[in-house]
């Protein structure tokens, strides 16, 4: 399945603000069937800020869009004096049926772990919350020729999951998306080729595969500065299903035009 997820990081300002954006996605995919997931295929997320997290998650209820929060507690799937944090079961009532594990931004200020992550990845999956799994590279790593040793590394949390809960390997392949972000292409303008996206998708989903081969249909999609005018050359790669999208999520114009190259594809 192809998605476009809107990472909103910590924007926008108001609730105001995110009534307006919101307004805006709803209201060109009304007018637009191409946009519809229902008849696209190409499934529409958006990943509000935790405070926002209800708000939208109401005023998508009954749309084609899905809501998603940015993290989940790593230190308990309910309730408990973790100060600061949100756990799976309270994103999972705000309405979001997904969470975003391992965004570059976490594991650099929050010193994300693959052990926290696999914490996370339990707990989300104990509750029934799908998660779109980042990974990527740091541009020195890209240098250095390190990629794909980076990658297999941030990809052992889920065998490291599989290992410990073989019996919820069927509900992974069908609430795991993996997302690559290279961290140097994020907010920078800089994009790596299409041709080396798509080697590294083939490489992830290879990976994949071997760890359990009902994993192989997974979902992987790029992320790092895509935009309206990049978009359709992803999009045109079969290894490319969609993307996670920044600062282009955050006006319904860019977001759509993305949303629209991944629908054609
Ligand atoms: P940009 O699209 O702003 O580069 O951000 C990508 C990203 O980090 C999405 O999670």
């Amino acid at each position: 399945m192809q998605a476009v997820i809107g990472n909103w990081k910590q924007n926008p300002a108001t609730s105001t603000d995110v009534t307006a954006l919101l307004d805006a996605l709803l209201d060109n995919i009304a007018c637009d069937d191409a946009l519809n997931p229902e008849h696209s295929n190409c499934q529409i997320m958006v990943a509000p800020s935790c405070i926002h997290l209800y708000q939208a998650a109401d005023k998508l209820k009954n749309s084609p869009i899905l809501c998603a929060a940015q993290d989940i507690s790593a230190h308990s799937s309910t309730t408990g004096a973790f100060t600061g944090d949100c756990s799976a079961t309270q994103i999972k009532d705000s309405g979001a049926s997904f969470c975003i594990l391992g965004h570059s931004e976490r594991r650099q200020y929050h010193q994300e772990s693959n052990a926290m992550l696999l914490n996370k990845m339990q707990h989300a999956m104990n509750k029934d919350l799908g998660v779109i799994l980042c990974i990527g590279e740091k541009e020195d790593e890209h240098k250095d020729g390190q990629t794909l040793n980076i990658l297999d590394d941030q990809l052992s949390v889920v065998q490291d999951f599989i290992q410990n809960n073989p019996e919820m390997t069927e509900a992974l392949t069908k609430k795991l998306i993996i997302a690559y972000e290279p961290v140097w292409a994020i907010g920078t303008g800089k994009v790596p080729t299409v041709d080396e996206v798509t080697q590294i998708h083939a490489h992830i989903k290879q990976t994949l595969s071997g760890v359990d081969n009902r994993l192989a249909d997974l979902s992987v999609l790029y992320g790092g500065s895509v935009n309206a005018d990049n978009a359709s050359e992803f999009a045109k790669s079969e290894m490319i299903d969609g993307a996670l999208v920044g600062g282009a999520s955050l006006k319904a114009d860019s977001f759509l035009a993305i949303v629209r190259a991944f629908s054609r594809s």
